[in-house]
């Protein structure tokens, strides 16, 4: 009886630490066509690791700010840096090679749930979109960014902080699609209702993915360095153990290959087929969002960049611009979008987030 309980703890133990410890990367980049497809061959982050290789683990690709051990959790230093180690420098591992893509070019970065979306109730005290992944752009990486130089500073109109970068995209971390395969309700509603063949790729699940658009005017020839920061934080008062809530970012550091490509995708030319297989598709209202707006080149020089996001949208509640491509259905969760940089994070707008209301907006 007793090795018996033993090994069924060790099990629960096991399956416990899997899930505290299976947080979420950028695993995979592609380009989309404008009909929503991907094409071309993957591209991978500074410093990748397969999970196919020998030496893989969740560690090896995580990279958690603030650090675990700091006394305070709600703490992030001016010198944290955005990058993990070993995604600082412009490297690639044998491999994971990097995207190549076209200035303007539609990409979509792809990550795994790991349950945080379909198993919301594992981590007590968490924003209802499952956090806000944002996307940042610059041809000017530095080997030592602080996170706190470029998160939040970084400003769509290019700005922010140093001027360096901008920032292209803040979408919800639940992309409105992607599960992981399991028996809670979220994941087997959306396996009835985006099914798709298994791949040696994704298994059964189906990976999260947030579309971005590359600056029409990215010098190409060069790298352009993405930084993508998925922003999760617990609310205080939800979880016994960090009674304050705390702060909790990941961040995964991309470098694309900028390429004059004789592949002219001309933006308006095709809208995004429906029921094509979801696993290499975009989504649709994301792909509305980058074709929809101005170019990337126009937006920069004027100012509202292809990274309309669903923050932007309802902060300044301005209707889903109306597109010929696709029928826009964009969940935004209005409370959650308070949380900008211009508002101040104080103990009671955090804990309305819980609340939060979502707001339909189609166009
Ligand atoms: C979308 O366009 C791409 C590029 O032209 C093509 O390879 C792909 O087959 C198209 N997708 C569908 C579903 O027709
Ligand atoms: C932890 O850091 C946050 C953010 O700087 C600060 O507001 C808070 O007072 C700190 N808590 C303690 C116990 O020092």
């Amino acid at each position: 009886m007793r090795p018996h309980l033993k090994s069924g703890f060790q099990l629960l133990l096991g399956i416990l630490l899997a899930t505290v410890n299976a947080h979420s990367w950028v695993e995979q980049l592609m380009v989309i066509a404008p009909n929503g497809t991907f094409v071309g061959s993957p591209g991978y982050a500074r410093g990748n690791h397969l999970r196919t290789s020998p030496e893989f683990s969740d560690l090896t690709m995580t990279y958690l700010i603030p650090p675990n051990g700091r006394s305070n959790q709600s703490l992030i230093l001016p010198t944290d840096k955005i990058c993990k180690e070993t995604q600082r420098k412009q490297e690639q591992t044998d491999g994971s090679p990097r995207l190549q893509a076209r200035p303007g070019a539609a990409i979509a970065l792809r990550f795994q749930e790991n349950g945080h979306v379909t198993l919301p109730e594992n981590q007590p005290g968490k924003p209802k979109n499952r956090g806000t992944v944002y996307v940042y752009g610059t041809t000017e990486p530095r080997e030592d960014e602080n996170l706190l130089d470029v998160h939040k500073v970084w400003n769509k109109e290019g700005t922010g902080g140093d001027k360096r970068g901008v920032l292209l995209s803040v979408q919800n971390f639940d992309d409105g699609r992607c599960y992981q395969i399991n028996n809670g309700p979220i994941s087997e509603n959306r396996q009835e209702k985006y099914p798709h063949v298994a791949d040696k790729l994704m298994g059964a699940d189906m990976w999260c993915q947030q579309d971005i658009a590359l600056p029409s005017n990215a010098p190409t020839g060069k790298p352009y360095t993405l930084y993508w920061v998925w922003d999760w934080p617990t609310l205080p008062g939800d979880d016994p153990s960090v009674p304050n809530g705390k702060k909790e970012v990941y961040t995964t550091c991309i470098d694309v290959d900028v390429v004059d490509s004789p592949v002219t995708y001309m933006h308006m030319e095709a809208g995004y087929i429906q029921g094509q297989p979801l696993d290499k598709a975009a989504i649709p209202s994301q792909l509305a969002e980058i074709f929809g707006s101005p170019s990337p080149a126009a937006s920069v020089t004027a100012g509202s960049s292809a990274a309309a996001s669903a923050m932007v949208q309802s902060i300044e509640i301005q209707p889903v611009k109306p597109s010929t491509l696709v029928t826009v259905m964009k969940t935004v969760y209005v409370k959650e979008c308070q949380l900008t940089p211009e508002t101040s994070v104080t103990a009671s707008s955090t804990a309305s987030v819980v609340s939060a209301s979502s707001a339909i907006v189609s166009g």
